[in-house]
């Protein structure tokens, strides 16, 4: 019971650069994700609206979002942590809000300086006033699977900020294996309690490759009907509030997965492996997607 079709959601612009210490020139990024524009991606997160001290390498947001070219069918998204970010947000006409938190105490601390409670409060007109200004609203969950911090995480702590984030008003949940720790019984367990809850078009799963399980986590999520995933071109990634959190599952990867069991996502991948180039060029070190390992060895 494989689904026919996938979406994946390309998050290297966001997730895979803002871990990068090297700052890459903001005419690089927008011609990257106009080449990410040309591989038949339906959607791409393309920076953040966060505090530039916290993510120097994202203080170019409004730039790139200003400077990009958008194609109709595209979905371009950023994060937003705050109504400071989404006015921002606004001002350049982001097509979708990303708000994002973590079912860890410790790492929604570290990682936006709030508790979780305090989250609920800010996030609560973000989300209003996205929504009234026609923005459709995704939010994250990161630490789902573990938490560099306090390790284990209870089902029932992210059921609870699943269910906060969806009487907020969020139209889709992306559950995020931050630390890359997740095994595929775990996500097994996991997501058959969310979907108890939640409709499966509504939930999108966001893996870490950190120890090598993302794609077989990915099988998992399959065989439940998940038809939403993350991922980052080349591998490239990782939260700067998690200590270990390297790599996003590859998009390159993922698409090649998928398109050798038969199921659909619209993407190029001759066209993706050239905007795998762009960005390894630029970064000045090979990215570690194992599609991009196999085409520098051959
Ligand atoms: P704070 O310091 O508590 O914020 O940070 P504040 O409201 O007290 O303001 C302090 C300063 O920040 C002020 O400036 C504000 O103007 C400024 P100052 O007066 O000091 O000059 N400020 C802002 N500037 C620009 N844009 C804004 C903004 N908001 C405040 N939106 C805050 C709170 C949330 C802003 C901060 O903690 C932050 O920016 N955090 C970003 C963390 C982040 O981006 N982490 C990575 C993304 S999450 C992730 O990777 C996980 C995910 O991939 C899923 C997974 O894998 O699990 C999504
Ligand atoms: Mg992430």
């Amino acid at each position: 019971n494989l689904p026919n079709s996938v979406t994946v959601k390309e998050v290297g612009p966001r997730d895979g650069l803002q871990n990068e210490k090297q700052f890459i020139q903001t005419e690089d990024k927008i011609d990257w994700i106009n080449m990410l524009s040309e591989t038949g991606l339906s959607y791409i997160e393309i920076t953040s609206f966060v505090n530039p001290k916290w993510i120097p390498q994202l203080a170019d947001a409004v730039q790139v979002a200003k400077s990009i070219k958008r194609k109709k069918d595209i979905t371009y998204a950023a994060l937003v942590p705050n109504e400071r970010g989404l006015q921002a947000a606004l001002e350049v006409n982001i097509d979708e809000v990303a708000v994002f938190m973590s079912a860890s105490e410790t790492h929604n601390r570290k990682n936006i300086n709030k508790s979780i409670s305090e989250t609920y409060i800010v996030l609560k007109p973000v989300i209003e006033q996205a929504l009234s200004a026609g923005k459709s609203v995704r939010g994250y969950i990161s630490t789902v699977f573990g938490c560099p911090y306090e390790g284990e995480i209870s089902i029932d702590a992210v059921l609870s900020v699943s269910d906060q984030l969806f009487s907020l008003g969020i139209q889709e949940l992306s559950l995020g294996d931050t630390i890359g720790v997740a095994n595929p019984k775990q996500v097994e367990e996991v997501l058959t309690k969310v979907l108890d809850r939640f409709p499966r078009e509504k939930i999108a799963m966001h893996f870490h490759n950190t120890r090598g399980t993302a794609l077989a986590n990915v099988l998992v999520s399959l065989n439940l009907g998940i038809t939403k995933f993350d991922s980052s071109l080349g591998g490239l990634g990782g939260c700067p509030y998690a200590k270990g959190a390297s790599g996003n599952l590859a998009t390159d990867d993922l698409h090649y997965m998928l398109d050798q069991m038969g199921i659909h996502t619209g993407i190029d991948q001759e066209k993706l492996i050239q905007a795998a180039i762009f960005i390894e060029e630029k970064l000045g070190k090979p990215l570690p997607s194992h599609t991009m390992q196999t085409k520098r060895s051959l």
